[in-house]
Formats: C-alpha cells, structure tokens, sequence
C-alpha cells in the first residue's frame, strides 16, 4: 500500500493502523525451519504456545509446517486456533480460569488437557464434565533451580512435590487422566532447569501408585539475541531426551514441550520509521516503542534484540542514540543506547531482528500507537 492511499484509508476508514505503522515482517521459511527443528529433533510432541505471537498467519504457518497442538490461556486464543484448525488439539495450561472459561473450553472448543495447581480447579473442571476419564489433568508444580532465564516462572504458579503429589492423587481418584507439567522460565540459558525439574517429576511419580501418563516441559527455550546462549536447542533436545530415558517408561509416560519464544522468535524482524532525529541532542524518536512491539526489551533489558539501519551499509560516521518510542511518556525509552548512522533523519528505517515473539502480542494501544503491521514474506 503506497504512503497516500495508506493516509487516506487511515482518514476514511478510521484503520486503526497510522499512516505509516511499524512493520512486522514474519519469515514463513523461518518458522517452518523452526517447527521442523521441533518436530524432528525433540523426542515428544511440540505444541505451540500462542501467547507469544497470536497473528493468525502465524498460526496457520504453523498448522501448515504440522503443529496441531496449541497451549492456548484463554477463550479468544481457543477460538482463534480453532478457526484456523477445527482438528487442532489444545492444552488450556493457564491455570487460573472462571467457571465460564472452563464451560466455554469443555463445551465449544472440545477442550481436554487443563492444567490445575488447587484443588479448587480441579473440583471446578470435575463439576463440568460428563466423562472425567476423557480430560487430562496436567498438575503444574514449581521448584527452586539455578535457572538463568530473563523471567522466572517460579513465583505465580505451581505447587511444591508434597502438593503435585497429592493433587495428582485426587486427580486419579475423580478418574481424570495425569501428568505434570512445569515452566523452566523464559528464555533459559542452559538445560539445567528442565533437567532438576524432569528429576523433581521422577522423585513425584515415585509417591504415587498411578504412573504419570504425561509431562509436559514446559516452554522457555532460548531464542537468538544479543544475549549469549552456548548450547543448541538440538543440544537441549539430546540433553533432556537422556534424562526422559532414564527417569521414565516412554510407553507409560509422553514427553511433550510447548515453547512459545523459541518456535516465533527468530522469524520475525520489526521494521520501524524515524520519526525525528534531534541530532544535536542524540535522541531518536521511533514510531515504535517499548509500549509496543519492543516492549520485552523494557522488561529484560538482558535480552538486547540485533538491530541494524539499512544506512549503515555506507559506512558514514555512527553515533550512540537514545532511542524513544513515539508516546509523551519518558520511559518510553531503549535501556541502552543504539549506535547508528550519525545523518539518520524523518523516515529513515531501523530494523529489529528475532523478534517475532512477545512483541504484536504484547503491543498496548497507549496514546494511540502499538498497531503493528503483520506482513508475511
Ligand atoms: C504455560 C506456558 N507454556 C508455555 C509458555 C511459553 O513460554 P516461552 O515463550 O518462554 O517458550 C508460557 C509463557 O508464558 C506459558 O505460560
């Protein structure tokens, strides 16, 4: 769409996207490459977890290079998947839901796998369901690990070995399927995490007199950023495919994983527009900000996404940038500086690279900004 007609169907149609939004380009070679790393390397079943890029070209891309399980937290990311894949199977792993959501994921979207970390839920689900031994309680449990990951998962949900144990037992008894399931926490570093918490499930299964029919591992496996990373994920597969081996009966208990970050991540590049560069005072003023697509670089400033200005391939004299999204809030900021082309002025581009996650999905609407165009190449 060229810049007029956009101005103008901006005027005319009120589109919620600025005359001149940023762009999130997605890779639909990328994300399959990922999904076959997935599929082919790790030595379960991949869902996906849509919370990390919920763009309906993304899904589909997905359901194409042959996902077909979706970690879905809410009704509209059930519906969402749905539309998209009546056979899709889906994993309602947000623990906390209303009495409505669990009617609504029973009875409209023949929702069967539901996390639970209290017994409230459990008895919530127990009291919807015609037939228990048709719908797989996955009980979420947390530990203390030496994790290094941007976000730890450690602190909103999931139970301690005592109480999986026991929840896992009344599971059982109302006839539901069980396995557990954990969250290593974003973006881990090393494959530590998931093996102390594949050891904590082992050391749980040994208290119960069911076997575990599954244990799902979670999502957090790392993406590429500026963030160092030493080992693959083919490295991560093979480390966790050994202990899956030695602590259970692959014909009782199936492995599965639900990454978000790592599957949508590296596909995506954010293309953004100067919206004025106030040279004399090193400050850059993007149409996009930490309230939109950049907005997990405010969060975890570890993560430090690659960037690069198509200019900069001239090679004229590069200056340290404070760069500003495009609201009147002054932490509307990038916590480092960028060092970029020195002449950048109105309507030149930066471009973000490997941020196809958490960056549409979390954008805000604040003052007006965060509409992001999805484009797929
Ligand atoms: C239950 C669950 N599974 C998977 C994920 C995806 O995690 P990641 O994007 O780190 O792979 C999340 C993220 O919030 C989650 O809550």
């Amino acid at each position: 769409m060229g810049q007029l007609s956009r101005i103008e169907d901006f005027i005319t149609t009120q589109s919620p996207l600025l005359p001149n939004p940023p762009i999130l380009q997605m890779s639909t070679t990328k994300l399959h490459l990922q999904a076959k790393l997935f599929l082919d390397h790790f030595s379960g079943k991949t869902s996906y977890a849509v919370k990390a890029n919920a763009e309906a070209p993304v899904i589909a891309e997905l359901v194409d290079a042959g996902i077909n399980i979706f970690d879905v937290a809410s009704p509209y990311e059930m519906k969402l998947v749905k539309e998209i894949s009546a056979s899709a199977i889906l994993h309602y792993h947000n623990p906390i839901r209303s009495k409505q959501e669990v009617a609504l994921a029973l009875n409209v979207y023949d929702c069967k796998r539901f996390s639970v970390d209290h017994e409230d839920a459990l008895h919530s689900i127990y009291a919807q369901t015609q037939n228990p031994a048709k719908i797989e309680i996955a009980i979420r449990f947390r530990m203390e690990t030496k994790s290094k990951a941007i976000q730890s998962f450690k602190s909103k949900f999931g139970v301690l070995k005592e109480e999986a144990v026991s929840l896992l037992n009344k599971a059982n008894a109302m006839g539901f399927k069980t396995g557990l399931t954990f969250h290593p926490g974003s973006q881990t570093t090393s494959p530590a995490p998931y093996l102390e918490h594949m050891q904590e499930a082992f050391e749980i299964q040994k208290q119960l007199s069911n076997r575990l029919q599954f244990l799902n591992i979670g999502g957090g496996f790392p993406a590429h950023y500026k963030m160092i990373v030493t080992e693959t994920l083919p490295d991560f597969f093979k480390q966790i495919n050994a202990k899956y081996h030695a602590c259970f009966d692959p014909v009782i208990t199936k492995l599965e994983c639900e990454p978000g970050r790592a599957l949508v991540a590296g596909a995506g590049t954010l293309i953004t527009d100067v919206k004025a560069a106030r040279a004399d005072r090193g400050e850059l003023y993007l149409n996009d900000g930490i309230y939109g697509g950049l907005m997990e670089f405010h969060q975890f400033p570890d993560l430090f996404p690659e960037y690069t200005s198509p200019l900069s391939e001239n090679t004229m004299p590069m200056k340290e940038w404070t760069v500003y999204g495009p609201t009147c809030d002054p932490i509307d900021v990038l916590p480092y500086k960028l060092s970029l082309p020195s002449t950048l002025k109105e309507g030149d581009k930066i471009e973000f690279h490997g941020v196809g996650a958490y960056s549409t999905a979390t954008a805000t609407r604040f003052n007006g900004y965060g509409a992001i165009e999805v484009q797929m190449i």
